[in-house]
């Protein structure tokens, strides 16, 4: 079976990263939702992509100059705000599993210690989650903070040198560009024991032509297309 995964939520049919994008990714019926995460001035987890908000809100600036009380004042479209990554667990409710990005510096212990609250008071379980990053060093740090959870490494320029990684950080997956994908890549995963993740997929073509690589899972800003 392929993973259905909705890329920040449904980003196709709503503003992304927002509690609008996940619940309508619920609807869809994906497997996972995928969200990228930074960390703002106060502390808080903040489900954003782009280290600035200027392209997804109506602001301007670095997300970690800005504290959460600010954060909150921004529109992320549709009258949405920028979520903290607790809001999106508690709308989720385990409906689906979630692909946490760490995009910003000093994301792995603060979302490490939401995913340990939420396994510890909430009845979510470490496989709920998978945490990805083209950060080896956030992810390293997740792995010392917690090797329970699912790790993967995302890949965005042509190399085949993530083994060593992989087995360093008992990797779980591989997370790559729709672009370097092809089957000698993805046989080469599979032989490392790991799983094949391609982004992001939105055309019908590209979508039929991922299943026949068999990859195990597919990101895609319309997940209904899958
Ligand atoms: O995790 C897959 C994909 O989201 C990585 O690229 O730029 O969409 O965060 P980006
Ligand atoms: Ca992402």
């Amino acid at each position: 079976m392929v993973l259905k995964i909705g890329h920040r939520g449904a980003t196709g049919y709503e503003p992304e990263n927002t509690l609008l994008s996940f619940k309508k990714a619920i609807e869809l019926n994906v497997d996972m939702i995928e969200l990228d995460v930074h960390v703002c001035k106060t502390g808080e987890v903040v489900v954003i992509h782009d280290d600035k908000v200027d392209r997804t809100t109506d602001g301007k600036g670095y997300v970690a100059k800005k504290t959460f009380q600010k954060i909150r004042t921004l529109d992320a479209g549709k009258g949405q705000k920028i979520p903290i990554l607790q809001e999106v667990l508690d709308m989720v409710d385990r409906k689906a599993k979630i692909n946490i990005e760490l995009k910003g510096k000093g994301t792995a212990k603060p979302v490490f210690g939401i995913i340990e609250k939420y396994v510890k008071e909430k009845r979510w379980s470490y496989d709920d989650f998978l945490i990805s990053s083209f950060n080896r060093h956030e992810l390293q740090k997740f792995y010392q903070l917690n090797p329970k959870v699912r790790l993967g490494i995302l890949i965005a320029r042509p190399t085949t040198r993530f083994a060593r990684f992989a087995k360093k950080i008992n990797a779980y997956s591989v997370n790559v560009s729709i672009d370097l994908i092809n089957k000698d890549f993805i046989n080469g995963v599979h032989k490392k024991g790991l799983k094949g993740f391609v982004w992001t997929v939105n055309d019908f073509k590209d979508m039929e032509r991922m299943k026949s690589l068999e990859v195990d899972g597919i990101f895609s800003d319309f997940p209904d297309r899958l």
